[in-house]
């Protein structure tokens, strides 16, 4: 009846097929022929029943993201759910891979749901700054408890066809056959002829909702929201689908869903969204991928460590040279002692655990990894030993491998130049802790082979990472743009601000922790080192690692840290120190504010960006916004900083950027001709 939605029916049996690749979203064009066929449906009597499943990889992934902040086209998904809720005959939703957003609403809008055994089922909305429109927030509490539904509609996460069964969200799950058992399934449904209750009319659920309970997990929910307005409303329409009947209910969640969707925040996340699955794209088609089976990691310490546990978690064999037998021992040793973390945390098995570790080979001989398709090197960041480590890989590697080094600031085409083939070098540029963090920077060096940069792009994704494609530059994209966020930081606090009043500027901003914060967590001294080692030097840091306040780890820092507490207290000895470097200097100390603090570490931030698209080190600023949200805790509700100059308004920052430029004489405030630009057309392109 429609190329995207098609009706068969067999004994008895309607099964209606929506078939809109790649995910089944329900995009106007799908829900115009899906309305049209449940009412023919519900009228023919030769359908005893019917079954909603899905062609191809998914169940419906939810509504069509890219139709938000357009005019809506009717029928909207509401419409189709209560429509579902007027058909007297079983309804029976079959999920197989992910039954998302509105594709889960509109299953919760049928009588039954089966699922295969490996389906997901989510309400995800709150990661597009959204809250369920189409009744989750009113349905779901009605199933699953309101306990467990605020959980899952306020963390986005979904879960498994084997949870959702034991929560009542799903009424069977089956190995396999998923089509011919749900058809079963309907057949019984029908000729059983039990009551058939929609589940806006199934209360006995929320009846038993304790309510103190409930308002202290909710307020606990919004205590981590910060600044984000979804997480909030979410927990607002639980509640009001305990508080209220069904209809105010539902009626107060669309008011939501309203707000919400035409916000700023659902914006930059929508934006994050779109510009992370762009960012991983090389625009050259139709590229062979080279194969990757087998990982070699050199370097066992932090990064080795957390990135061939990044793979080894991705399901792939790695071996793991070091330098000593004692240094791969220790290397292996902590990465044994972080899953046995894991395990003990409860977020992986032990048998999970021996699987992982059996996926390890160390090594201290170049010659075993002969062997290995991908080969990262992580030694320590010294121009001289990467190239050393090249050579011998040169020797070694067969034909065809990728080297990649995970260096934070070298130049990359430099390392390639040490090898006979530096279309096969690239870097990778993982971030701390590997294993955990999702972005990688995949850096793109002069002579990169097209074909070895999508097979790293599309191997970063079978790992669950986000990855990001950049150019060669002192820093790449993130650790270049941090550098010009923190110039001013000294500044700030000789000029009279403090520590505190910093971070607190940064968390109110949205971040999770502010500079002076995050210095004290990553340790004072690998700064120090390498401002030693570039014949730099930071007046107040400097001085704070010769009294030996490194941060966090020697308890004492730009903060003090009582009792192995990780708790920032403000020291007066800090503030002292900085006083006296600015009496030293002649500074005198003056009231600084919030908005300076943001003007001058962010719009610089923003100003480097600029930069960086000038170059043409990131393709695209989207790319820059997906670097920022995922690898240094940009707020995703202000859609990482190329999105949020927009939000704050260009023209502003390039006046404020010159004011400063002209007090300071700082060349970081000097207003990048692509950000005025920029200001003029709404647009980020290079010149
Ligand atoms: N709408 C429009 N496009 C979508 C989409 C959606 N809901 N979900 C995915 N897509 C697009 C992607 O942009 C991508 O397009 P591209 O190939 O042009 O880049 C393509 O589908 C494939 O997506 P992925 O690359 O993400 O494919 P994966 O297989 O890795 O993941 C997925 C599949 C788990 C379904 C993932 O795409 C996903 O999480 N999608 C979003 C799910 C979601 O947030 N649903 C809720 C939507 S809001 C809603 O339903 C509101 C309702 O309450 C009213
Ligand atoms: P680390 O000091 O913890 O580990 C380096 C390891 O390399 C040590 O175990 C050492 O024994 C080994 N090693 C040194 N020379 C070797 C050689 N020739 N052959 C085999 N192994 C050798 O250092 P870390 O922090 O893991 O850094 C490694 C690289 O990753 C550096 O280039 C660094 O810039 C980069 N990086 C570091 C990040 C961090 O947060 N620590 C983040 C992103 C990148």
């Amino acid at each position: 009846m429609s190329n995207f939605v098609s009706i068969a029916i067999e004994n008895g049996v309607a099964v209606v097929t929506i078939d809109n690749p790649p995910v089944n979203a329900l995009s106007f064009h799908v829900r115009k022929p899906l309305y049209e066929a449940l009412t023919a449906l519900r009228d023919d009597p030769a359908a005893k029943a019917i079954v909603i499943a899905c062609a191809g990889r998914t169940f419906i992934a939810g509504a069509d993201i890219t139709e938000f902040g357009k005019p809506v086209e009717q029928p909207e998904l509401r419409a189709i759910i209560a429509l579902l809720e007027t058909i007297a005959k079983p309804t029976i939703a079959a999920i197989h891979g992910t039954a998302l957003g509105g594709g889960l609403e509109l299953a919760l809008g049928c009588h039954f749901r089966v699922a295969e055994r490996g389906a997901k089922l989510g309400l995800p909305e709150v990661k597009l700054g959204l809250l369920p429109g189409g009744g989750g927030t009113v349905r779901l509490p009605r199933l699953v408890g309101a306990a467990k539904a605020l959980g899952m509609i306020v963390s986005g996460t979904p879960i498994s066809a084997g949870e959702a069964k034991a929560a009542g969200l799903v009424d069977a799950v089956f190995d396999s056959d998923l089509l011919a058992e749900a058809i079963r399934f309907a057949s019984e449904m029908a000729a059983g002829g039990g009551p058939l209750i929609p589940i806006r009319d199934r209360n006995d659920r929320l009846a038993e909702t304790d309510i103190g309970a409930f308002d202290r997990q909710a307020t606990d929910l919004a205590r981590t929201a910060r600044g984000l307005e979804a997480p909030l409303s979410c927990a607002e329409a639980v509640r009001n689908a305990i508080a209220l009947p069904f209809d105010e209910a539902l009626a107060a969640e669309r008011a939501l869903f309203i707000k919400l969707v035409a916000g700023d925040q659902s914006r930059a996340q929508r934006h994050l969204f779109f510009a992370e699955r762009e960012a991983a794209k090389v625009p050259v088609k139709d590229l062979q991928r080279r194969r990757i089976a087998r990982i070699g990691i050199i370097g066992a310490g932090t990064m080795g460590g957390g990135i061939a546990m990044a793979f080894a978690n991705g399901g792939f064999p790695v071996t793991l040279l070091e330098t000593s037998e004692e240094a791969l021992r220790h290397g292996l040793a902590t990465i044994e002692k972080n899953y046995a973390v894991s395990v003990s945390r409860g977020s992986l098995t032990e048998e999970a655990k021996q699987q992982r570790l059996g996926l390890f080979k160390g090594s201290t001989d170049y010659a075993d990894l002969a062997d290995c398709d991908l080969i990262i090197e992580a030694v320590f960041e010294d121009m001289a030993v990467k190239k050393e480590v090249f050579g011998r890989l040169d020797a070694v590697a067969r034909p065809g491998a990728i080297l990649a080094t995970n260096t934070s600031y070298l130049d990359v085409n430099e390392i390639a130049a040490s090898t006979s083939r530096p279309q096969d070098v690239l870097g990778m540029h993982f971030f701390s802790p590997a294993n955990v963090m999702k972005l990688l920077e995949i850096v793109r060096a002069d002579k990169t082979a097209p074909d070895a940069l999508a097979t790293v792009t599309d191997l970063a994704r079978r790992i669950g990472k986000v990855a990001v494609v950049v150019g060669v530059c002192h820093g790449f994209v993130g650790n270049r743009m941090l550098s010009a966020r923190g110039a001013e930081n000294e500044a700030l606090l000789l000029e009279g601000a403090t520590p505190s009043q910093v971070d607190k500027a940064f968390t109110d901003f949205g971040w999770p922790m502010g500079p002076f914060q995050m210095g004290d967590l990553a340790g004072l001294d690998i700064g120090w080192r390498n401002r030693k080692a570039r014949g730099q030097t930071a007046v107040i840091a400097d001085t704070l690692c010769e009294q030996g306040r490194f941060g966090q780890k020697t308890g004492r820092g730009w903060y003090r840290y009582e009792g192995g507490s990780r708790e920032p207290v403000a020291d007066p000895e800090v503030e002292a120190l900085i006083r006296a470097k600015a009496t030293e200097r002649g500074i005198a100390p003056r009231a600084i504010d919030a908005e300076e603090i943001i003007e001058r570490t962010l719009y610089p931030l923003v100003n480097e960006g600029a930069k960086i698209i000038e170059e043409r080190i990131a393709a695209r600023a989207s790319d820059i916004d997906v670097v920022w949200a995922n690898g240094y805790g940009f707020p995703v509700g202000k859609g990482g900083p190329m999105f949020w100059a927009g939000l704050e308004g260009a023209a502003r920052i390039v006046e404020r950027l010159g004011y400063w430029h002209r007090q300071t004489g700082r060349a970081t405030f000097e207003p990048a001709p692509v950000l005025r630009r920029f200001a003029e057309t709404g647009r980020w392109e290079a010149l």
